[in-house]
């Protein structure tokens, strides 16, 4: 299919809203746990995402728009103003070294802890995430989340938009709506986690329409050209299970088409999935695709290049990598030039962590030396 901004290359240039992208790779949104206990973000992640600035544009890690959204610890937060003054500090690195980021604000709604966040974790409905939960203390059973009120809904969606402006304040070029993998905005969405029998539950309209009001909201307050907004259909991690995916992801589009959002962001995006076409048809604006590299510790050989070209083939106008882009600072480069790619070191998952398997990573260049 034709589309306005089809790719001939991920090495083209695209344009993001006001943003001119030198490329078409995005840094895919990676919690790395590197936080304060508060949320705050540390002066190592203006080093490690200024390190990534070649990337056409960064989506940065998963930040909580308020306490009871935290997820795990050292998770970063956008809603006081120390935390702004922390990512203060990682967007200048980022502007300084000629890149460009946006901020991911996810509420992690039943999967939060009280030994992480202080505080009872809430829900769309009172279902516990399967499986345990880590904290600081070590790894928990999961707790039931309680029921959120039209308060806490009201509540919640003002705290997006007031993390979306903290994010604006703090140099950010844009936000990413986290409704994927499993957190709060996914909960309202998937049929596992969603029985709700007021407005929320229930019908597809009904389960959407949170998703589309904070997204909305967040485009007024900031603009719609520096709103995204990430979803992963059929991803089944944490919990999630939709009987029906097909009907509800066009739906969620169709719905969002009049906010003219900056851009959709596909998590596992498959151009072999009827799906993908069905999205790619009804979404007019930018659309990033986050390919699927299969899970665990090793990544293809090519660091994802050919699936990523795959997906320019089908439409895609921006292509998303997290874990290449994690284990090798100059991605955009060896990717140019078809150079072998750092391996995945084990633990890049731990919860937590300072510069070792963080800021160490070497670039060809340093390899060389
Ligand atoms: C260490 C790590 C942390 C992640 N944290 C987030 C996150 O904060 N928000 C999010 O939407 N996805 C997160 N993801 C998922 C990635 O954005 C991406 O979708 C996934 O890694 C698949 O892409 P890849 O195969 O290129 O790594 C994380 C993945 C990894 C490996």
């Amino acid at each position: 299919m034709t589309n306005a901004h089809q790719a001939t290359s991920l090495f083209d240039p695209a344009r993001l809203g006001p943003l001119d992208l030198p490329n078409r790779l995005v840094m895919a949104p990676m919690s790395r746990n590197r936080a304060t206990p508060d949320g705050v973000p540390r002066p190592i992640m203006a080093e490690y995402y200024a390190q990534r600035a070649a990337a056409g544009l960064i989506v940065a890690e998963a930040a909580t728009p308020a306490q009871v959204g935290f997820t795990y610890p050292n998770i970063p937060g956008v809603f006081n103003e120390a935390q702004v003054e922390g990512w203060r500090r990682v967007t200048g690195a980022v502007a300084e070294a000629g890149g460009r980021i946006f901020l991911q604000i996810e509420h992690g709604g039943r999967i939060g802890h009280v030994e992480t966040g202080g505080l009872h974790p809430m829900a769309p409905s009172p279902i516990a995430l399967p499986g345990g939960i880590r904290t600081p203390q070590g790894k928990r059973e999961a707790p039931v989340p309680r029921e959120m009120t039209p308060d806490d809904l009201r509540a919640t969606r003002e705290a997006f938009v007031a993390a979306a402006r903290n994010a604006i304040r703090a140099g950010f070029d844009g936000v990413e709506v986290h409704a994927a993998n499993g957190y709060l905005l996914n909960q309202f969405l998937a049929t596992s986690t969603n029985r709700r029998t007021d407005d929320y539950g229930g019908s597809i309209a009904n389960r959407i329409r949170f998703v589309v009001e904070v997204a909305s909201a967040v485009a007024e307050a900031i603009g719609p050209e520096r709103t995204g907004l990430r979803i992963s259909p059929g991803n089944p991690d944490n919990g999630i299970h939709m009987d029906d995916g097909e009907e509800l992801f066009p739906a969620l589009l169709d719905a969002l088409a009049p906010v003219g959002l900056a851009y959709l962001h596909v998590v596992y995006a498959d151009p072999a999935e009827p799906l993908w076409g069905e999205l790619r048809r009804r979404w007019r604006g930018t659309l990033i695709a986050n390919p699927v590299l299969g899970r665990g510790d090793t990544l293809p050989v090519d660091g994802g290049r050919s699936k990523a070209d795959r997906l320019l083939e089908a439409g895609a106008d921006l292509i998303s990598l997290g874990r290449p882009f994690l284990a090798n600072p100059d991605l955009v480069e060896r990717l140019r030039l078809g150079a072998p790619m750092n391996p995945l070191r084990p633990g890049y998952l731990a919860y937590g962590g300072d510069e070792e398997n963080y800021l160490d990573y070497p670039t060809l260049e340093a390899a060389k030396i």
